[in-house]
């Protein structure tokens, strides 16, 4: 796990490490400010017996300054699992926040921004997995966990990046169906050797053809990984021929195939970190570049990235404050929909 300036209540500490960390992309003016809220959130959270978790792909100075713990979606799974503390503040999209609250029940969780959605999570419904269960019956669904808490309800089991081949394979049977991610199930499909099939080009229009499929799959993308290519990937290469590239799962399997290395955000971190190439490209959100760059300064990261997950965008260290100070916005998911759907979580957690 990348080192965070968590314990510091200083506001002039914070901005002395910040200024080291991130002057060459942060304005001096921003990080004052920044330093001052990261202390104020810091001493709040300890009062209020709060921990803080952050995903990798928050904005640099959030992601260096307040979480109790960065990672991957399975990694902080565990941490809100394990957590004492009476609150946890969750620094990432809601499905994440919503895991946190299937693994921890009694606590009270709470996410700064309620615009903090996902286009995965997004794109599909329990009632459109309901219809899928129908058509296939007896086949096990596994769930992305990046999707809301009715459509993991639904579920057998639930997945992140970093495990998904391994659950897939935990079943031990033949064909499984795979959602909400049409390119994670592909690559899924094609570590684990089964070909995917999907029902239809549009599955709420339905199609009853019989079909010979193993993994049945849903065309549901992430906004941020659909729009690498291969083309960047030729054009980096031509300009920086010992260039090193990772890419996300959530990427096409073309991109995946032409880069160098796949993996969680958690994987990435740690391929940069025990690696010694010349240079990295992360095919990824952001902001995450500028986060392992800020902690590793003696590696050369390329930062050709453009794509900001808007989603990830939305939680900022003013209302990480806010939701401390009001209690806001507090995850709640009906009691049915918690049992079944913590079910599916806790079963990923045990095989991983
Ligand atoms: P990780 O589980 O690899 O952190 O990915 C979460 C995510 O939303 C990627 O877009
Ligand atoms: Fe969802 Fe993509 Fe943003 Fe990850 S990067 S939270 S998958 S929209």
């Amino acid at each position: 796990m990348i080192a965070t300036l968590s314990a510091e209540t200083s506001a002039d500490l914070i901005h002395a490490r910040l200024q080291v960390m991130l002057a060459d992309v942060v304005p001096e003016l921003e990080l004052l400010i920044k330093s001052e809220l990261a202390a104020e959130i810091n001493r709040l959270k300890k009062a209020k017996n709060a921990v803080i978790l952050g995903h990798n792909y928050i904005e640099p100075a959030l992601f260096h300054t307040i979480p109790d713990y960065v990672g991957d979606s399975l990694d902080l799974s565990r941490k809100a699992a394990a957590t004492n503390e009476k609150i946890i503040v969750f620094c990432g999209v809601r499905f994440m926040a919503e895991t946190a609250k299937l693994l921890n029940p009694s606590k009270m969780v709470l996410i700064p921004s309620r615009e903090a959605g996902c286009s995965l999570a997004a794109s599909i419904t329990a009632a459109d997995v309901r219809e899928l269960k129908r058509k296939f019956p007896g086949v096990p669904v596994v769930t992305y966990v990046n999707t809301y808490a009715d459509v993991k309800a639904e579920s057998d089991i639930c997945c992140t990046s970093s495990n998904a081949a391994a659950v897939v394979e935990s079943l031990g049977v033949e064909t499984v169906i795979f959602l909400p991610d049409e390119y994670l199930a592909k690559n899924v499909a094609r570590e684990t050797g089964r070909h995917i099939i999907f029902p239809t080009k549009d599955p709420r229009n339905g199609s009853n053809s019989d079909l010979d499929y193993q993994m049945i799959g849903w065309p549901g993308r992430c906004e941020v990984h659909e729009k690498f290519s291969i083309a960047d990937i030729s054009n980096i290469r031509k300009q920086f021929p010992d260039v090193v590239i990772l890419a996300h799962p959530e990427c096409s399997p073309e991109v995946i195939e032409a880069s160098d290395y796949s993996g969680s955000t958690n994987a990435m971190i740690k391929y940069v970190e025990q690696t010694k190439a010349p240079r990295y490209l992360l095919l990824t959100e952001c902001s995450m570049g500028e986060n392992i760059a800020a902690a590793n300064p003696e590696k050369e990261m390329l930062r050709l990235c453009s794509v900001r997950c808007p989603h990830m965008n939305q939680i900022t260290l003013e209302d990480t404050l806010q939701a401390l100070l009001k209690e806001q916005y507090v995850i709640e998911i009906p009691e049915e929909i918690q049992t079944k759907a913590s079910r599916a979580v806790e079963r990923m957690i045990a095989i991983s």
